[in-house]
């Protein structure tokens, strides 16, 4: 175990993060700033190309890191790789895994055995330790199927870290945020904290590595069912402000603020209690989950009704991306709600600063606009993230409007209700009385 640390250390061999995406690049750029090497493998060609280069294409990942990468890889920290062979060189004994564990919607378990087999291909010995999000109980299977007797005869340690990064504040992140994590075995927990403790400040070890895989899923459904609650509350109460509600609630000092929606995105808390109900032994138990999700999958659906009654015929949506300042539209609930739109007929165009015209026809099927100009176009505007771009343009979005409704699910717009009325504009905003 020590042996294994001390050649970290040392710089005799790097840690070996599989999948170079968010997590995994994440994960090699701390350990090189702390002056441990990290080489990374990833299927994604062109990716390790300009990470080679130390190019990072992503401007507000850059921003969210802090710091450039270019000058870790010049000086041999961080180096990245597409050919399993060249890892086999390396003979890897940490190994992180940070590749993808969920697709449309659904947890998948094919790149998670894939990873796991090539881990035992190249490494002869060492640790694996888990970033990747996983349903409860998916790291038994694995093990069972792929790990048993390696683990048995101390092959290899094992341990489930799971990450809670928020890549738009560069102030949550590896070093600085709690962090849970937990070993198949006492050698695995112990030498997981002491490699993890090279990066992360604070640490919690769990008892077994199946809470701590259970941990990320249940942090994640308790936003989920808060979120899908404070929809519930506004379709019971339609005829009351519940976002004025809901903000003063939570001033009280153990209650977080959630605010009507369009639903959540992303990754993770979409499927966390889809995750929590696929591990579970006794489903029915979890009902509230189950209405968390009915409810988070229908509000889009309903919002686009209300647009369909207000025959409206163009609508114009500023922002794909399910959060601010990031492009990543998985699972954007503004997805269904153009599906829905486009099902009645009603001509639907985005503007993405983050996404090019292609993208968006690739993910959403509709087309995209000229901003701020093409603003004036459309008798609905549907204004979903507060992206800087938009934040910054607020004035010239005001000015190009031309719309009957603008619908904003943020609240940037309600100090500028009088702008609006003065250009006869109905303003909506989501959670305020008959928003929906
Ligand atoms: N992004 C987040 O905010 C976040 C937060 C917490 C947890 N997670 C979890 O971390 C995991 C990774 O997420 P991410 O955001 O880094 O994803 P990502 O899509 O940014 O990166 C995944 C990388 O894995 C690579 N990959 C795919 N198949 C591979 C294979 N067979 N071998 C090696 N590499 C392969 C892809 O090319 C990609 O570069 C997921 O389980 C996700 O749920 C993500």
């Amino acid at each position: 175990m020590n042996k294994i640390y001390n050649n970290l250390l040392n710089n005799k061999k790097p840690v070996c993060v599989w999948g170079t995406g968010y997590i995994g690049l994440s994960t090699m750029a701390f350990f090189s700033q702390k002056n441990i090497k990290a080489c990374g493998y990833d299927v994604d060609k062109k990716l390790v190309n300009s990470l080679s280069r130390g190019f990072i294409k992503n401007d507000d990942f850059k921003k969210w890191l802090g710091f450039e990468i270019k000058p870790y890889v010049k000086k041999g920290k961080l180096s990245f790789k597409s050919e399993l062979s060249e890892i086999e060189k390396i003979d890897p004994e940490v190994n992180f895994v940070c590749i993808p564990t969920e697709k449309n919607g659904k947890p998948l378990m094919n790149i998670l055995q894939k990873t796991i087999k090539n881990i035992k291909k190249v490494s002869s010995s060492g640790i694996i330790i888990i970033e990747s999000t996983l349903t409860p109980g998916t790291a038994d299977k694995i093990i069972q199927k792929y790990l048993i007797k390696e683990i048995k005869n101390k092959k290899f340690l094992f341990a489930i870290a799971p990450r809670r990064d928020w890549f738009v504040d560069g102030t949550k992140n590896l070093t600085n945020m709690d962090r849970v994590f937990g070993g198949i075995n006492k050698e695995s927990s112990f030498l997981c904290k002491k490699i993890l403790g090279i990066v992360c400040r604070k640490l919690h070890m769990a008892s077994s590595h199946q809470v701590a895989e259970m941990v990320k899923s249940f942090e994640n459904c308790y936003r989920h069912v808060d979120i899908a609650l404070a929809n519930q509350l506004s379709l019971a109460y339609p005829k009351d402000n519940i976002r004025e509600t809901l903000k003063l609630v939570g001033t009280k000092w153990n209650i977080g603020t959630f605010y009507p929606g369009f639903g959540s995105g992303g990754y993770c808390i979409p499927l966390s209690s889809k995750y929590v109900i696929s591990g579970s032994l006794k489903k029915k138990s979890l009902g509230i989950l189950q209405q968390a999700i009915k409810t988070d999958n229908h509000i889009n659906i309903l919002i686009a009704n209300s647009v369909i009654k207000k025959k409206c015929k163009k609508v114009g949506i500023l922002g794909l991306s399910y959060k601010s300042n990031l492009k990543v539209s998985t699972l954007s609930p503004i997805i269904p709600f153009i599906k829905k739109l486009k099902s009645n007929k009603i001509s639907v165009k985005i503007f993405d600063p983050y996404f090019s015209n292609k993208e968006i026809k690739k993910i959403a099927n509709a087309n995209t606009f000229k901003f701020p100009k093409d603003l004036s176009s459309f008798d609905c505007i549907i204004y979903s993230v507060n992206h800087y771009n938009f934040v910054k343009n607020k004035n010239k979005i005001l000015r190009n409007l031309k719309c009957k409704y603008f619908i904003d699910n943020t609240g940037e717009f309600k100090n500028s209700l009088n702008t609006l009325k003065a250009k006869k504009i109905n303003y909506i905003l989501s959670g305020e009385k008959n928003w929906i």
